[in-house]
């Protein structure tokens, strides 16, 4: 065999790194219906993702430790311990089906955090997604995503949805038209937790989410969580006005609990001029509606 200095055993290389995106989540409406009386509230919510999100990546570790580290625009201040919902779902999923091997993940954060896109629940999301891989588990998932999150099992999943429950409980949903659509996020910079939102909300009930077509969706559709959300952070109604006002805008809404809103066109030309058009110290994302 070989014997120079510079080959080793194959067996010696790392594994090829898998990857994931993390899908940004929008909640294309919102609907409240009532609190419950375990602090959470039943909702009813159109799901959709778009085509881009978070990066992660993952090796397994020999030693069976589980780590994970941290970079992208979003990254900074991003605690990577056992309180990081990737660190917690890896844990979970380790646990729950006796994984001796470990990973080191890596989480390129290119969404905001705390902005009602889905962030910590679909980085978390893909790690289950990835580390399934990884360690070659061919079993559902989706009770043990619920245990990480409301919005874990949905982003697990990242495809149309309707979620109803918690937001737990799925149904996969084909809106004709809506795979595919252009589609714009912007936000204001203001990071905003989901629970004061939640808390904010006047505990009336304005009537179920009956959203069977696009139009239907855009007429009847709300987002419940828009008025106790823009009276905490104000900005979120600039944002809303100016995506609004935009040409060929389809829908302007507010996803899940802001500050985040998003509008979805017709025309990629267009939602790239309504993009262009926000004020530069907003954060944007152009994209298409994952179908
Ligand atoms: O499930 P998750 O931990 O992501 O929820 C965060 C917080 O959002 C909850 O503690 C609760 O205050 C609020 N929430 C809610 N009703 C939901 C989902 C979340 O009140 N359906």
């Amino acid at each position: 065999g070989l014997s120079t200095g510079a080959c080793r055993p194959l067996t010696a290389f790392p594994s090829a790194a898998l990857s994931e995106v993390a899908y940004a989540k929008i909640n294309l409406a919102l609907h409240v219906r009532r609190r419950r009386d375990d602090g959470y509230h039943d909702i009813e919510s159109l799901f959709a993702f778009a085509e881009d999100g978070d990066r992660l990546h993952a090796v397994t570790r020999d030693d069976g430790q589980l780590s994970l580290t941290i970079d992208g625009p979003f990254g900074a201040g991003l605690d990577s311990g056992a309180d990081n919902l990737v660190v917690r779902a890896a844990h979970a999923l380790k646990n729950a089906f006796n994984i001796t091997v470990g990973a080191a993940i890596h989480l390129n954060k290119r969404l905001p955090v705390a902005s009602g896109i889905g962030g910590g629940s679909a980085d978390a999301a893909a790690a289950l997604r990835m580390l399934a891989r990884l360690w070659a588990i061919d079993r559902p998932m989706h009770a043990l995503a619920a245990t990480i999150g409301s919005d874990v099992p949905a982003c697990l999943v990242s495809r149309t949805l309707m979620g109803t429950g918690r937001g737990e409980a799925l149904d996969l949903c084909a809106i004709d038209g809506l795979g595919g659509m252009p589609l714009l996020l912007v936000n204001p910079g203001i990071g905003l937790s989901t629970a004061p939102v939640f808390a904010g909300w006047d505990r009336v009930d304005r009537g179920p989410l009956v959203a069977d077509t696009l139009d239907a969706l855009i007429a009847e559709g709300r987002n419940d969580l828009y008025p106790p959300a823009v009276a905490l952070v104000p900005q979120i109604g600039a944002v809303l006005e100016s995506l609004a006002a935009q040409p060929g805008v389809r829908l302007a809404r507010m996803s899940g609990s802001g500050a985040t809103c998003f509008a979805l066109f017709d025309d990629s030309a267009q939602r790239d001029a309504a993009a262009a058009a926000m004020p530069a110290h907003w954060w944007t994302l152009s994209s298409r509606v994952r179908a």
